[in-house]
């Protein structure tokens, strides 16, 4: 039933993102935006109590799913992928990012490798969808949403750590490591800590809100024996000091406006030089700091996702 759902969804994403800029095919839009709430609604309730059948609901959807493809098919005058086109898609994506691992310390290609692997498959599981969506809904500090999960590749993430300030801020944490020095803000499984600090040989910092998401970080240092200085805390990043903190990545594309206004408080307080890579274009509103960058790559909610990297500079 999970994975029936999944590649209902993933034909809906393809879909929507396509016509998401039209402005005549708006009402379609709507269509597909209400299927996927359906859809990832039954999904919670099958996910929350196993012994509830939603097979049924699932078959319809399937009936509004397919209906929306011809809709889609005649308006856009192009065919929707199959589910194995998906699936197919993925298992490349995993397999270049495979192929692409590159660390500063050869000895430590095969630990990145594990891990990259690990994280993949363990996001395909129904136990882990399971008891993220219940511990989305224990804490209640920020809206759900705030919590959502999505994955950065590790190609994208290589290509992002190449941009000129950001491997400038790398190679000056290489030179004089602190356990702080590169923060990451919603480190979620950890794999944006683990690519970088694999990749760079330098110490990195994952801060999550999420207990279960802190646990499966840890888990999984342990299982892929990853040897490298990086440290998951359980917290608020909001509670977190930035005092030695000299390149701050924010996984911030779900984060609501209240905790944002909240994180532009806190950072427009920074007495000392930082650089910042975001998921959002939010900061460049703000005056005390420069936009410096922009890169782009595939994350799991958009194949062709917009980074934006900032400059706070101090004497
Ligand atoms: C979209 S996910 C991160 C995605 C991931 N890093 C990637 O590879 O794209 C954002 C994370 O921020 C976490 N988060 C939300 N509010 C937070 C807060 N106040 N402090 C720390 N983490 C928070 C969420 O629980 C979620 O795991």
């Amino acid at each position: 039933m999970f994975a029936t759902s999944r590649d209902q969804l993933r034909q809906l994403g393809y879909m929507s993102a396509a016509v998401q800029q039209q402005p005549h095919l708006q009402p379609l839009l709507r269509k597909m935006l209400n299927c996927m709430q359906v859809i990832r609604s039954c999904v919670n309730d099958e996910l929350r109590d196993p012994s509830k059948d939603i097979s049924n609901v699932i078959s319809l959807c399937r009936k509004k799913v397919d209906a929306l493809m011809i809709e889609f098919q005649s308006v856009m005058d192009q065919d929707c992928p199959s589910a194995e086109y998906f699936e197919e898609k993925r298992k490349e994506s995993i397999e270049n990012d495979l192929k692409a691992v590159a660390c500063k310390d050869p000895m430590k290609e095969k630990m990145l490798r594990d891990a990259i692997l690990y994280l993949r498959q363990l996001e395909e599981t129904r136990e882990f969808h399971a008891s993220l969506l219940s511990a989305q809904e224990d804490l209640t500090t920020y809206p759900i949403s705030t919590y959502a999960y999505g994955t950065t590749s590790y190609l994208t993430m290589k290509s992002l750590l190449q941009l000129g300030p950001i491997s400038q801020v790398l190679d000056n944490i290489y030179e004089d490591p602190h356990p702080d020095a590169c923060t990451v803000f919603g480190s979620s499984t950890g794999s944006l800590v683990v690519y970088t600090a694999l990749s760079q040989g330098i110490p990195v910092r994952g801060i999550e809100i999420l207990p279960f998401l802190v646990d499966q970080s840890k888990k999984m240092t342990t299982r892929c024996k990853i040897d490298a200085p990086i440290t998951f805390l359980l917290d608020d990043m909001l509670n977190v000091s930035l005092d030695n903190t000299k390149l701050l990545i924010l996984a911030s594309q779900c984060w609501d406006k209240d905790l944002w206004a909240k994180l532009l408080s806190k950072l427009q307080m920074i007495n000392h030089s930082m650089v910042i890579l975001d998921y959002t274009d939010r900061l460049s509103s703000e005056t005390w700091c420069s936009h410096i960058a922009t890169g782009f790559g595939a994350v799991s909610w958009n194949d062709h996702q917009e980074f934006n990297v900032y400059s706070i500079q101090q004497e």
